[in-house]
This record gives structure tokens, C-alpha cells and sequence, in this order.
């Protein structure tokens, strides 16, 4: 039985990347892509949201959601990373639907019509969809069978300020209150997701440029290599995202701790940072389990075979 998995994502180069594999992994029932501001504003990556849609085109097109701005704004992008259009300034043409939901009632909606506790929520951007969605539907938290985040930072600094984690700095209220929520959360930090550096080989093993994914993924990782070389002269790039869908599809590959955590949403140096008490008598109570260690190589040959397998699928 294929699990049922909800993206919501900020494509961003690395979303598109995990949406590639999640769309064309058998093991996957993608029931919805609901899109967020994050990487690039709300209205440019549910454009964007379509244009992967379209580019690789899966035998199942999913639910869309449409994403809008954070009740404060977003207060950064990743155009330093992914470019002024969150892919590369690809520029693909895309056919855009007119009508589409808004992200978090297409979130209710696929929850509510899954049975209880079947849909996993894989969130790769800032958590406003899934704040909402849980102010729209309060029986959501108990409904959803887990969400699984990539954002935070436990012991390591920031990306984007030294002490925030972009996902969790973008909206830290909605990340305050997805932590403070009562689901079933598994979040995968920096701390684990930076331990994984793609080289150039990867342009090796991808699909053949014949196919869909081979010749979006050649279009879209030039300028996020380039990104990573410009802004922190790394001669590869990180995969947060694509780490985090492979702890939600392939959990063994990783170990988890149970923590306490919340969200600083105020602070001229600290708006965003993820704080867990790790007193040895701790006062919070436990919210979530964390991302702690992972086996790096088996996740990189599940990440190659996951992209090779969506070539071969999608044709
Ligand atoms: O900090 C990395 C995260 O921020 C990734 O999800 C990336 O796509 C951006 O959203
Ligand atoms: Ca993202």
C-alpha cells in the first residue's frame, strides 16, 4: 500500500529536486502539492509548483494548492541560492491554471478525505500552510498522521542568520504554533541535512536528457551549483529537502531523539531560532522527535535511485 503524502513546498531548486522523486516513487501516493512563499514569493511558487508539474508531467497529477503571503510578510527569499524565480531564471513557459485553492484548504480537504491518520504531511518550506490549515480545521492535528519538517537548527547555527534556519525564519508564528500543535511531528534540522554535499558527479547519474526529469533536473542544478559556489564557495550543493522526504520515505535511514522544542519569534538576533531544552531535568514536555544522525550514503543511493526511478517512470 503506497503511503499517502501531502508536499508543501517553496520550489526552490531543492523542492523541485524532492518532488521529482516523491511524484514517481511507487511507494508514494502523492495526494496533493500545496504550494508557500519561501524561497520565492507565494504567487511565484505556486507558478513555479505548475511548472514542475508540467516539466516532468507524472502518469498521476496531484491536488494543487495555492500559496499566500505570511500575516507578516515573508521577510527574506532564497534568490541568492535559486535565482529572482526561485528555478534557476529557467524560465519555462507554463500553461497556469486559473482557479486554484488556497494551500491550506486543500491540505483540510485531502486530510479530512484520507482516512484518520493515513496522510503524512512532508513540509519543505515555512510552516504557514500548516498553521493555517490547523486554524481552518482545529481536528486536523489528531486527524494527520505526521508531519515531517525540514527546518531548525538544534546545536548547529543558522543559514540565514546565524541562529535561524531559513524554513523556520520565513514565519517563525506559524513554526511557533506547528511545534506547540498536538500532531505527531518528526522535524529533520540543519544539523542533519547539512552533513550531505552533492558533487558535480551527480550530473552523472542522473536520467538519461531523453527523459522528463533528466532534462528538467539538467536544467534547473546548473544555476544551484552555481548558487552554492557564489554565495558560500562550495563546489556542490545541499539537498535539505531531499534529505527530508527520504525521513519520511525511508525513516531507518535515520535516528531520532524525542525533544522538547519551540521557536523564538522575537529578537533582533534571535526571531526564528528553534530552542529545545536539553536540561538534564527538562521542563518542557516533549513535542516532537528530531532528526539526530542519519546513514549518509545509503540516503545519497536512496536520493540517485529515487531520480533515477522517476526518469525511468515518467518517461
Ligand atoms: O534551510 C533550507 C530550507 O530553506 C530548504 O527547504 C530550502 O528549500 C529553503 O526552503
Ligand atoms: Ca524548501
Amino acid at each position: 500500500m503506497a503511503r499517502k503524502v501531502i508536499l508543501d513546498v517553496d520550489p526552490g531548486i531543492d523542492d523541485a529536486m524532492a518532488m521529482c522523486i516523491a511524484l514517481l516513487d511507487p511507494a508514494l501516493e502523492v495526494l496533493a502539492v500545496t504550494a508557500v512563499g519561501g524561497n520565492c514569493s507565494p504567487e511565484q511558487a505556486t507558478r513555479n509548483v505548475q511548472t514542475i508539474l508540467e516539466q516532468i508531467d507524472p502518469p498521476y497529477w496531484p491536488r494543487l494548492g495555492a500559496a499566500s503571503a505570511p500575516d507578516d510578510g515573508l521577510p527574506v527569499d532564497g534568490r541568492h541560492l535559486y535565482g529572482n524565480d526561485g528555478l534557476g531564471e529557467t524560465n519555462f513557459l507554463v500553461a497556469e491554471r486559473q482557479h486554484l485553492h488556497p494551500s491550506e484548504k486543500v491540505i483540510c480537504d485531502q486530510v479530512r478525505d484520507a482516512s484518520e491518520g493515513s496522510v503524512t504531511i512532508v513540509a519543505l518550506g515555512p510552516l504557514t500552510n500548516i498553521a493555517r490549515a490547523m486554524i481552518l480545521d482545529p481536528e486536523l492535528p489528531s486527524l494527520v498522521g505526521e508531519i515531517v519538517m525540514m527546518g531548525g537548527a538544534v546545536s548547529g547555527p543558522g543559514n540565514i542568520t546565524p541562529t535561524a534556519e531559513f524554513n523556520i525564519y520565513c514565519d517563525p508564528a506559524s513554526a511557533r504554533a506547528v511545534f506547540h500543535s498536538r500532531s505527531t511531528k518528526t522535524l529533520v534540522p540543519l544539523d542533519v541535512t547539512n552533513r550531505i554535499v552533492l558533487s558535480y558527479d551527480l550530473f552523472n547519474q542522473l536520467p538519461d536528457e531523453s527523459t522528463k526529469v533528466g532534462r528538467f533536473l539538467r536544467e534547473v542544478l546548473p544555476p544551484a551549483f552555481r548558487g552554492y559556489r557564489r554565495q558560500f564557495g562550495l563546489e556542490g550543493i545541499h539537498v535539505h529537502d531531499t534529505i527530508t522526504l527520504m525521513a519520511a520515505a525511508h525513516g531507518e535511514l535515520f535516528t531520532t531523539e524525542e525533544m522538547a522544542g519551540d521557536v523564538e519569534t522575537s529578537g533582533d538576533l534571535t526571531t526564528g531560532m528553534t530552542v529545545f531544552d536539553r536540561r538534564r531535568v527538562p521542563a518542557w514536555r516533549h513535542n516532537m522527535d528530531v532528526a539526530v544522525d542519519m546513514r549518509a550514503d545509503e540516503v545519497i543511493d536512496a536520493i540517485i535511485s529515487g531520480i533515477r526511478t522517476a526518469g525511468a517512470k515518467a518517461g
